[in-house]
């Protein structure tokens, strides 16, 4: 993926976020803060330089048009892994969905990981992703039940 590559990735990753949350909004979306919309997704303004420069992120695309992209990055030091893939986020284009476009991403992402010394991936998936869920475990991805759980530090009514 490459600087060029944004705009079109971006437009790309909305729609799949929309797509995702279809049946929570309602198609509401226009309705939310601009600034909310405008900070979703790792190919948002705030967010893409480290995807940008980790050499971990990848683009499907053919004459020009892009039809699917890898957000990753290397982390360091977690657990007991001194280089560990994250993988952010990724998507294809629905039309062209079944054709082994993100299982080539995800397994470009971690060939390229495992180049810069990774010894482990992580990637992040909703319970209920069914399609995301059987691309890992086809590529050799091991899932538990294990859970992630979050905490808004910037909430002001965080008492800690
Ligand atoms: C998940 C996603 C990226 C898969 O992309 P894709 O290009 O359609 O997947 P592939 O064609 O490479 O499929 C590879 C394997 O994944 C599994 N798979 C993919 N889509 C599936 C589906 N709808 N149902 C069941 N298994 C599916 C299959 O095991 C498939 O192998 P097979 O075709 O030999 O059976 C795509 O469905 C998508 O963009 N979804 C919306 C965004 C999203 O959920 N992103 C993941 C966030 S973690």
């Amino acid at each position: 993926m490459k600087l060029k590559d944004l705009k079109k990735v971006r437009e790309l990753e909305i729609e799949l976020i929309k797509e995702y949350f279809s049946s929570t909004l309602e198609n509401k979306w226009e309705e939310f803060p601009e600034e909310w919309r405008d900070n979703l997704g790792a190919s948002s303004r705030n967010h893409f330089q480290p995807y940008l420069d980790s050499g971990l992120s990848f683009v499907a695309e053919e004459d020009g048009e892009i039809y699917g992209f890898i957000f990753a990055q290397m982390l360091h030091h977690i657990a007991d892994c001194s280089n560990l893939v994250w993988i952010e986020n990724m998507g294809v284009d629905p039309m062209l969905r079944r054709n082994e476009i993100g299982y080539r991403l995800l397994r470009e992402t971690l060939r390229a990981g495992r180049a810069q010394g990774a010894e482990v991936a992580h990637s992040m998936i909703q319970p209920d992703n069914a399609p995301s869920i059987m691309l890992h475990k086809k590529i050799g991805f091991f899932i538990d039940n294990r859970k992630v759980a979050l905490i808004d530090l910037k909430d002001p009514k965080l008492t800690l």
